[in-house]
């Protein structure tokens, strides 16, 4: 059983398959346009639909070290930098979604919202944090950095996902229920990362390169 579950794992065509997965939220919003679906405010349809699934992907990004070790499931490491960087796809479709409909592109406006409107400020501060591990998600940045300080940096993403949270809490008006929700599970994973370097530590950084 275990050893057909990391075969699995360890396919070729299971990373193909969660590619497949990972795109079909905008397959989703293709679909739904071609339909003439996408709600009587289309563009705060994809905007919403957007933000909602770069803080999902940035969640299943950080329970992928959590699930590895408490299902002892190492090879699950394969999928953690896709998941990062379809976060990154989805936080710039967001991102496009506000600069080209809702800003006409005019940076100068854009500016003035990011420094007046607080739930925009901390957004912006989540995506330009989002922009150097997108960078350096590969093998080669990996080896440049060396392993404790590409971790180092790569824990920012920690910092992005409160951004996310603290955005999405500040922009809803009257039901909450949903941005404490993904702020419960951040602070799970937060607790969980704090409990494993307090109770264990480590005495030499080893990073998985991406397969
Ligand atoms: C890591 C970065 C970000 C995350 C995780 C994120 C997430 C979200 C989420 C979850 C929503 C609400 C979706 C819903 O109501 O269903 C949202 C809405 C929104 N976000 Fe973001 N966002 C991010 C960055 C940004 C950036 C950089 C901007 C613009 C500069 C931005 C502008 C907006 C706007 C304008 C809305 C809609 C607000 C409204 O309708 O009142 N977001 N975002």
């Amino acid at each position: 059983m275990r050893d057909s579950l990391r075969q699995l794992l360890l396919s070729r065509w299971t990373k193909l398959v969660l590619f497949l997965l990972c795109l079909s939220p905008v397959g989703y919003v293709f679909w739904r346009a071609y339909q003439s679906n996408l709600t009587a405010n289309p563009v705060e349809f994809v905007q919403h639909f957007t933000g909602d699934w770069t803080l999902r992907f940035l969640l299943i990004t950080l329970s992928i070290t959590p699930l590895r070790k408490l299902l002892n499931l190492p090879d699950l490491i394969r999928f953690r930098r896709m998941c990062g960087l379809f976060a990154f796809f989805y936080v710039c479709l967001h991102l496009l979604t506000y600069l080209w409909p809702d800003q006409n592109f005019d940076f100068a406006g854009m500016w003035k919202d990011v420094s007046k409107r607080p739930f925009i400020t901390v957004g912006f501060l989540g995506f330009i944090l989002l922009i150097p591990l997108a960078l350096t998600s590969t093998k080669g940045w990996i080896r440049r950095l060396g392993g404790k300080r590409w971790q180092a940096l790569h824990r920012l993403i920690y910092v992005t996902a409160l951004c996310g949270v603290v955005h999405y809490y500040w922009l809803v008006k009257s039901d909450h229920r949903l941005p404490l929700f993904y702020g419960a599970i951040l602070a799970l994973l937060l607790l969980y990362r704090l409990s494993v370097s307090i109770l264990k530590p480590r005495p030499a950084v080893t990073v998985s390169p991406p397969r």
